[in-house]
């Protein structure tokens, strides 16, 4: 069998499913889903990006603000990601709309969603124009986990998290899985020093 060229929307996949909360200026928390998110900088600093639309009420709070909570999903919550990206925020408070718990951060204004058991605090150091979306560069200043996903030795047991993958075919149509199986442990960074 040969190859055969598609479209290029969206080539890259799978990316996790998040829900990424933002503020406004009167303190109205609103949550938008992104299948765009990504570590820009691992640790010295921790970056990370999201990529939002112009048009995005999100993108015009956290433009505001300079801060975002990306919250990490499980597939539990699958219809209410679907339901935060399909209404906006001008219109609709999403957290009473779709039943999620808007908590206190520890650093930023925009609240952590208590369902969701991971919470990465960011503060945004630069926005750039890239093409039909903006990207956001925010430094990551506090992380929460549920302390059911940590193991016996304090860490965190991936196999609890159960994420949301987003997905796309050629055809142009999301689509949500989740993970499969593990299949082994990463041998590469044990061979060698961190940089
Ligand atoms: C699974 C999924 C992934 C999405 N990914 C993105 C994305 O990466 N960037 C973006 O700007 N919009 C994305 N959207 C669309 C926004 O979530 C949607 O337009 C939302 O209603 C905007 O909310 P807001 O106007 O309150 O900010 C996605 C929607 C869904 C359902």
């Amino acid at each position: 069998m040969g190859k055969v060229l598609i479209s290029p929307f969206r080539p890259v996949y799978p990316t996790p499913a998040a829900l990424i909360t933002s503020v406004a200026a009167d303190g109205r928390p609103n949550i938008i889903t992104l299948g765009e998110v990504f570590n820009l900088s691992l640790r010295t600093p921790t970056i990370v990006g999201i990529a939002v639309g112009k048009a995005r009420y999100s993108h015009e709070l956290i433009s505001r603000s300079r801060e975002y909570v990306v919250n990490l999903p499980p597939t539990a919550l699958l219809e209410k990601v679907d339901q935060c990206g399909s209404v906006s925020g001008r219109h609709v408070d999403k957290f009473a709309a779709f039943g999620l718990t808007a908590l206190p951060a520890s650093v930023v204004s925009p609240p952590l969603i208590a369902e969701c058991p991971v919470n990465i605090e960011c503060r945004v150091i630069a926005i750039e124009e890239i093409g039909d979306h903006d990207l956001f560069q925010g430094r990551v200043v506090a992380v929460h986990v549920d302390e059911a996903l940590l193991d016996e030795e304090g860490r965190v047991c991936v196999a609890r998290l159960d994420p949301i993958c987003f997905m796309y075919n050629h055809n142009a149509l999301g689509e949500y899985w989740s993970l499969g199986r593990k299949l082994a442990d990463l041998r590469y960074t044990r061979s060698r020093s961190e940089t």
